[in-house]
C-alpha cells in the first residue's frame, strides 16, 4: 500500500479506510490505555491514538519526539483530534529512534539559530521555507509574463559591482577572483541580444555590518532591459512587488495567520507606490529632526523613518553621484544627481536599488577613471557602449529583505535555510 500524505486525510475524503503513513513524531502523551502520538510529514500533522490491546503499544511506548516512524491505521473523524481527524493505529515502526530532541519550548532565537539544522523542523520555519520557495515562484512567473528570458550568470568575477569594500575574495587556480557582488554588469552585456533580462542568483558581500538585513551570502532577483526609462523601471520593480504579495496574500492565508502575519497589509501592496526624490527626502527628514547633510547616504534609521511616514514601499530617486555607483547615469539638466532609485519599505528600509546605466562609452570611461578603476578590467563592460549602444534600466532586490518585511520576522536570517554572516557559516 503507498503512503498517504497527511493532507489527504485531513480533508476527510478518507475516513474509516486503511492507510499507512510516515513521517516524524511531533509530540507524545499517554495516558493509562491510549498513547496519543502526534506525526507530522511534509503535509500536516495527525494525531494517531495507539490503544493498550493494539499491537502498536510496545513501539509506541519506545518510541520519542523526533524519530521517524511508519503507522498503519484507520482514518476516523474525532472533533477532539486537532484537525478533526485521526488515525486509529494498528501497527507502528520506528525507522530511526531519536535521541532526546534538543529543542524545546521558549528557547532564545540565539540558540535556534545555533541548532538551525534541527530548528528547521519546526512549524515556523517550514510555513517560512514554503513561502519563501513560492516567492521565488512568483517572481520567475512575473518576468516569464513579461518576456524576460532568464539567464545565468557567473559567481567568479574578475572586477567590482559595487565596489570594493565587500567584495569577497578566492583563489581560482593561480589567480585572485572575487565571489559576486551582483549580476548587473553581466546582464548589460546580455540584453545587446535578449534586450530584457533576469537572474535569480546568489550575491555576496563581506559586509562586517551586524545588523537585521545584512547577509554575507544572499539570493538576488536582478533584471536589466534595453531602452527602458526611469519610469519603465520603477513601474517594473513596483508591478514585481505587488504581483509577488498578491499571489502570497491571496493563496498562502493560512500560512499568513500562524506566521501572525495580517494578509491586509500583502494584499494591500498595489501600484503605483509612491515616489519621492532625494531632495524631498532630506526636506522631510529634517522636518523630522534628521540631522542628514546633503550629499550623505541614508542610514537605516533615515530609510525607516521614510518609509514608515508613508507605512507603505515608498522610491526615493535621483541621487548625488557621489553616493552612488560608477555605472549609474547623470541627469543631463543636473550632472550632479544621478538616475539611480532605491525602493524603501517599513521596518527594514531599502529592498531594491536599480537606476539608467551610463550609455555612452567615453561618458563611462570617465566615471571609471574617476572611481580609480582600472580600465582594462572593464574592457568587456565599455563594449557594449561601444558596439551599438542603447539606454538600458534595471535593478536589484534582495529576495531575504522581501521575505523580512512581507512576513515581518526579526531578521534575514530567518528566511534562510543556512545563513551565511560575520559569525555564523555552520552548518
Ligand atoms: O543596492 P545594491 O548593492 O545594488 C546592486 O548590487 C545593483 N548592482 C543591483 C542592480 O542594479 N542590478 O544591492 C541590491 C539589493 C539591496 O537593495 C538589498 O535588498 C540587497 O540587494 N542586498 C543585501 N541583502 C542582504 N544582505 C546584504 N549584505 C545585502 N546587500 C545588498
Ligand atoms: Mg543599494
Amino acid at each position: 500500500m503507498p503512503f498517504t500524505p497527511i493532507r489527504d486525510i485531513l480533508v476527510g475524503r478518507l475516513e474509516d479506510k486503511k492507510l499507512d503513513i510516515r513521517g516524524w513524531v511531533y509530540r507524545k502523551r499517554e495516558s493509562k490505555d491510549v498513547i496519543f502520538v502526534v506525526v507530522r510529514d511534509a503535509t500536516g500533522f495527525i494525531q494517531c491514538t495507539v490503544k493498550r490491546d493494539s499491537p502498536a503499544w510496545a513501539q509506541a511506548g519506545r518510541v520519542t519526539i523526533e524519530s521517524s516512524v511508519t503507522l498503519s491505521g484507520t482514518a476516523r473523524s474525532d472533533e477532539r483530534a486537532p484537525g478533526g481527524f485521526e488515525v486509529s493505529t494498528d501497527q507502528l515502526n520506528i525507522i530511526g529512534l531519536a535521541e532526546t530532541f534538543p529543542i524545546t519550548k521558549d528557547q532564545s532565537e540565539e540558540f535556534r539559530r545555533d541548532v538551525r539544522h534541527l530548528w528547521l523542523r519546526s512549524q515556523k520555519m517550514r510555513t517560512i521555507m514554503e513561502i519563501r520557495s513560492e516567492v521565488l515562484k512568483f517572481t520567475h512567473e512575473f518576468f516569464r509574463k513579461r518576456g524576460f528570458v532568464e539567464v545565468s550568470p557567473p559567481m567568479f568575477i574578475s572586477s567590482a559591482v559595487e565596489g570594493g569594500a565587500t567584495l569577497f575574495g578566492v583563489k581560482y587556480f593561480d589567480r585572485d577572483l572575487y565571489l559576486t557582488q551582483s549580476a548587473q554588469l553581466h546582464l548589460e552585456v546580455l540584453i545587446s541580444s535578449l534586450e530584457r533580462v533576469y537572474c535569480v542568483a546568489p550575491s555576496f558581500r563581506a559586509e562586517k555590518s551586524r545588523t537585521i538585513r545584512h547577509l554575507a551570502e544572499y539570493w538576488h532577483v536582478e533584471a536589466e532591459q534595453a531602452f527602458a526609462t526611469m519610469d519603465d523601471l520603477m513601474c517594473l520593480e513596483e508591478d514585481l512587488v505587488s504581483y509577488v504579495c498578491q499571489k502570497v496574500a491571496k493563496q498562502y492565508r493560512k500560512e499568513l495567520k500562524a506566521l501572525e502575519v495580517d494578509d491586509k497589509k500583502l494584499a494591500k501592496v498595489k501600484p503605483p507606490f509612491h515616489r519621492i526624490t532625494y531632495d524631498e527626502a532630506v526636506e522631510r527628514l529634517h522636518r523630522r529632526g534628521f540631522k542628514i547633510k546633503w550629499g550623505r547616504d541614508f542610514g537605516f534609521d533615515e530609510e525607516k523613518a521614510l518609509a514608515g511616514e508613508f507605512d507603505e514601499p515608498l522610491f526615493v530617486y535621483a541621487y548625488p553621484k557621489e553616493i552612488k555607483a560608477f555605472y549609474c547615469k547623470m541627469y543631463e539638466e543636473n550632472p550632479k544627481l544621478v538616475m539611480s532609485v532605491d525602493l524603501i519599505v517599513p521596518k527594514i528600509g531599502e529592498l531594491a536599488t536599480g537606476g539608467s546605466r551610463i550609455d555612452d562609452k567615453e561618458e563611462l570611461i570617465e566615471r571609471l577613471r574617476e572611481f580609480g578603476l582600472k580600465e582594462e578590467d572593464y574592457e568587456w563592460y565599455v563594449d557594449v557602449r561601444r558596439y551599438g549602444t542603447v539606454p538600458h534600466a534595471g535593478f536589484g532586490l534582495g529576495v531575504e529583505r522581501l521575505l523580512t518585511w512581507m512576513l515581518d520576522l526579526e531578521s534575514v536570517m530567518d528566511t534562510l535555510p543556512f545563513p551565511r554572516t560575520t559569525r555564523r557559516f555552520y552548518p
